[in-house]
């Protein structure tokens, strides 16, 4: 008996953890995966006073029909080139000033929020104050 109800724990806890592993990482783009929803807190900003920025990937390309495009890019000669399957690396590799741009390439500050911001400004969706996007 006491045995058997063990063996019933041990199994529970392996479904469960299973489920929350396929919760945590279930968009499995041509491009790798991704989870399907994370915190933005990038190293970058070491001397950063926001809160991380709760981010839903999955909802965003799913849900909400976007394109990989309207936030991934690869540019040559100025046109964004990128495809579904290419490597998609974060935005600080390209955006690699926190606060100041560089020529056309805006600092991480200004990469994200002109992504994120002025589409929800531009959508009159999604977070568009402050503290909807930074609660602290
Ligand atoms: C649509 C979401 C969104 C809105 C609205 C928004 N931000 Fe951000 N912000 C971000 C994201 C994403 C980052 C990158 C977060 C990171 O890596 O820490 C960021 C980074 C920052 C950073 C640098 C990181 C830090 O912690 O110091 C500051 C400062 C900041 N935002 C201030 C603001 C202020 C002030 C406003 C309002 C005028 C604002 N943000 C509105 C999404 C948003
Ligand atoms: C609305 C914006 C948005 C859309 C649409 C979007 N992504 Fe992303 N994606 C992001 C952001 C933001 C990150 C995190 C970047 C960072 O941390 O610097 C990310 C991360 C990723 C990562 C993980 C990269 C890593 O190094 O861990 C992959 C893979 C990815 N996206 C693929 C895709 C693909 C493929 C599509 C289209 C099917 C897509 N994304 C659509 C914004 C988006
Ligand atoms: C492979 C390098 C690279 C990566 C990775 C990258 N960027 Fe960029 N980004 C650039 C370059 C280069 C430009 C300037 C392009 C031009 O105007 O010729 C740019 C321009 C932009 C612009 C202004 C043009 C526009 O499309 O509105 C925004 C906003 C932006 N990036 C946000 C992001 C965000 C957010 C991420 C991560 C999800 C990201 N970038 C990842 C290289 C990169
Ligand atoms: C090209 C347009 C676009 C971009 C870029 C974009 N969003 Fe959104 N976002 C939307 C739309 C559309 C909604 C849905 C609003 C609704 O239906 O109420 C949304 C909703 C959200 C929500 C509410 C939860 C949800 O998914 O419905 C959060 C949080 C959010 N966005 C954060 C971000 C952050 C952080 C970034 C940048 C890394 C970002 N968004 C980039 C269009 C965009």
């Amino acid at each position: 008996m006491k045995k058997c109800s063990i063996a019933v724990l041990v199994a529970l806890a392996f479904a469960v953890a299973a489920l929350m592993g396929t919760a945590a990482i279930a968009q499995d783009t041509k491009s790798g995966k991704v989870a399907d929803s994370f915190k933005i807190k990038d190293p970058l900003f070491k001397d950063s006073k926001k809160s991380a920025v709760e981010f839903t990937h999955l909802k965003h390309s799913v849900d909400h029909k976007l394109a990989c495009t309207e936030c991934h890019h690869v540019f040559k000669d100025g046109k964004n080139v990128f495809k579904d399957g290419d490597k998609v690396q974060k935005c600080s590799a390209c955006h690699t000033s926190p606060k100041k741009n560089q020529g056309k390439v805006l600092s991480l500050y200004n990469a994200f929020h002109k992504n994120c911001r002025d589409c929800h400004k531009a959508a009159k969706k999604g977070p568009q104050k402050c503290n909807e996007c930074h609660p602290k």
